[in-house]
């Protein structure tokens, strides 16, 4: 029992701070993925994927992640969700979706909606949670099994927190984002102003430690706007979260 709970509650750290990705991909064809998730998934390297091997959480984390968010959700982040994920239109792709709070967000204007996520046991949350309104796929964000130019769409929330190389996972949305299309994200970043941006770097490293490698400090808009024009972003603060990931950002960037 107790190591039971040791264990979920150290996969729960992980997954409120994005843990890493081991995954690396084996056993794609793409018969696989014609027949589960429809012509879509083609990756520009020839091959797709509809399981990408990673790891697989403590059952039960997906609910106690949803259970830890539930105060920061009420205390403003669904509101940001649903203002943020009203701009997504067409084919829409969302990285690292997790146990799905997203999906409720998703307009009418959304025709076809691709839900990505490494981790086996939020993946089972998430096609829960999704139903027949969306194709999971478990895959890193960085090796996304999509041709070039072939989303609409981009969504990423609090996910580039973690990513083992931020860099080239934007590098990779910007691939897959026809040209026109929109990134639409909220993550937590390095604080605005000095001095809570110097108690996020005291506290980065006992931070990933304990959150299974979540960068509380990261210039996530600098490393977005290498890529990309951010035509659009606002400062939050995700209420009901520790003081050094609550800084936000939310926008849209082309
Ligand atoms: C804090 S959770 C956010 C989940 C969801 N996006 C949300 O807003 O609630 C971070 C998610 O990113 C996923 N993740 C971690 N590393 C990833 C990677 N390399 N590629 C894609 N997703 C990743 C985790 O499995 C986890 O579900």
């Amino acid at each position: 029992m107790w190591a039971r709970t040791v264990g979920i509650t150290a996969t729960w750290l992980q997954r409120i701070c994005c843990l890493p990705t081991a995954a690396s991909a084996a056993c794609w064809t793409s018969a696989d993925c014609r027949s589960v998730t429809r012509p879509l998934i083609y990756t520009a390297r020839g091959r797709c994927s509809t399981r990408l091997p990673g790891r697989r959480s403590a059952r039960g984390t997906g609910a106690l992640y949803d259970l830890v968010l539930a105060l920061g959700e009420r205390r403003g982040l669904r509101a940001l969700r649903g203002a943020v994920l009203a701009r997504a239109s067409g084919r829409t792709l969302e990285i690292g979706a997790g146990t799905g709070l997203n999906v409720a967000h998703y307009p009418d204007a959304v025709t076809e909606l691709v839900l990505t996520e490494p981790d086996a046991e939020m993946a089972r949350r998430l096609r829960r949670r999704a139903g027949a309104t969306a194709v999971v796929v478990e895959a890193d964000a960085a090796a996304l099994p999509l041709a070039d130019a072939s989303v609409d769409t981009v969504v990423s929330t609090m996910v580039l927190c973690t990513v083992p190389d931020p860099a080239a996972t934007v590098a990779e949305l910007r691939r897959v984002l026809r040209p026109g299309g929109s990134l639409l994200f909220i993550e937590h970043v390095r604080a605005g102003t000095p001095r809570a941006a110097r108690a996020q770097r005291r506290w980065a490293r006992p931070w990933a430690i304990v959150a299974g490698g979540c960068r509380c400090d990261r210039d996530t808009l600098a490393t977005l706007g290498a890529h990309f024009d951010v035509t659009d972003v606002a400062r939050h603060r995700w209420r009901g979260m520790p003081a050094i990931v609550q800084p936000l950002i939310a926008g849209r960037a082309a």
